[in-house]
């Protein structure tokens, strides 16, 4: 059978997502099943170059996993013809230079979200990447969550009849430093270094909401630096300029209504920390990570909730393997792909007028974005 190489610089991989998900559980993964099989036969195997700032750290990274190739200089992994494709999972501020020079030296582009700061800067990548002819996509990781995958089978099968309303709670608590160590790091929590939670969820929430109900219309968010001080990686005091809750509404198309919460700063007594409440005429139903419970309309208890579980017809793969096998095949054998930069694009617009909407206090409309 045909075998085919693709090397992959992939930068950001000392960090939480680069390295647990995207290196370990992704591409490491695939590694050890053999490769990605393409419908024709042909094996794709990925080959990656670990990209870092520190020598030190990244090499002996790439020798804990068997990997022998490694640099700390992007302009010599984008020197090597048999690099196709750059990944990028380092902290937002530092995307869209990274990108811009990937795109200028030809190579196809795979990045984390959110793929800029703003949206003026995420348009101009993805028209910069379009007339490179380079392909590229973005993470979109929770559509491949089981628990949505479950509920998106349940409004393709038109089992809610009209939708209502959607209600999504999104959150934990991340300690402030203080008397145990924080969860993530400290960036986070620092407007000035790429913080901020709506930056962070909206470009999921806008994806979620899209792809799973319908295309998002307006928004407005209210939000909060809820704790004020936390401590850093290194133990010292810092001052949180970021928004670490923001209490979203969304009008969709159709006028449903959905409310999403997201928080740094809750403590969770739900099944699942992520849940999406689903209200329609017909039926309604609460999906989380992995499960999807459903009550119908002739089933709606009167005033007893009785739910039922949504089966699990097949056991999902990591989605962010799941989306990595997607792009590759893409990349290699031209299939369609969807969540490409204009996709991460439209997670930044509604990123940016959330933050415009809790400035100015009012709703702001959602408008169709170009390409
Ligand atoms: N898809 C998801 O669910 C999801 C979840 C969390 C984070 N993310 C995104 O992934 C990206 C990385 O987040 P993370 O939580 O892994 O962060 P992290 O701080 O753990 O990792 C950041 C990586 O970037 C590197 N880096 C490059 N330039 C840097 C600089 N100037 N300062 C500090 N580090 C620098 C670090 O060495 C590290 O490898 C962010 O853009 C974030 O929005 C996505």
């Amino acid at each position: 059978m045909p075998r085919r190489t693709i090397g992959i610089a992939m930068n950001g991989v000392t960090g939480r997502m680069g390295y647990r998900q995207h290196l370990l559980r992704s591409i490491l993964a695939l590694r050890e099943q053999g490769g990605l099989v393409l419908p024709d036969g042909t094996t794709v195997w990925p080959e990656p170059v670990l990209v870092g700032r520190d020598a030190e750290k990244i090499s002996a990274l790439a020798a804990r996993h068997g990997l022998d190739r490694w640099t700390t200089s992007l302009d010599e992994a984008f020197a090597d013809d048999g690099v196709e494709i750059y990944f990028d999972a380092q902290v937002t501020p530092a995307r869209v230079a990274a990108l811009t020079r990937a795109i200028a030296a030809g190579k196809h582009v795979y990045t984390e979200k959110p793929t800029a700061e703003t949206l003026a800067e995420a348009l101009d990548l993805a028209r910069l990447a379009d007339e490179a002819g380079v392909k590229h996509g973005v993470v979109q990781d929770k559509l491949f969550l089981p628990g949505l995958l479950k509920l998106k089978r349940l409004v393709d099968a038109g089992f809610f009849g009209r939708i209502l309303s959607v209600r999504g709670e999104f959150g934990y608590w991340v300690f402030e430093g203080d008397w145990q160590p924080a969860q993530r790091p400290s960036w986070n929590y620092r407007a000035e270094d790429g913080g901020g939670i709506i930056l962070d969820m909206f470009p999921h929430w806008r994806y979620v909401l899209d792809h799973v109900i319908a295309p998002v219309r307006s928004v407005y968010a209210q939000a909060a630096t809820h704790i004020p001080e936390r401590q850093d990686e290194r133990g010292e005091a810092y001052k949180a300029t970021a928004d670490d809750a923001a209490y979203g509404v969304f009008e969709l198309d159709g006028g449903v209504v959905a409310t999403v919460n997201s928080s740094w700063t809750t403590r969770v007594h739900r099944d699942e920390l992520v849940e999406f409440h689903v209200d329609g005429t017909e039926g309604s139903a609460v999906a989380g990570l992995r499960n999807c419970r459903v009550q119908h309309r002739a089933t709606t208890p009167m005033p007893v909730w009785n739910p039922d579980i949504v089966p699990d017809n097949t056991v999902p793969d990591n989605g962010f393997k799941v989306q990595w096998e997607m792009f590759l095949s893409h990349v290699v054998a031209g299939t369609p792909y969807d969540h490409d930069l204009y996709a991460g694009a439209r997670g930044v617009q509604l990123a940016e007028l959330g933050l415009q909407s809790w400035r100015e206090g009012r709703k702001v409309a959602v408008p169709e974005l170009g390409r």
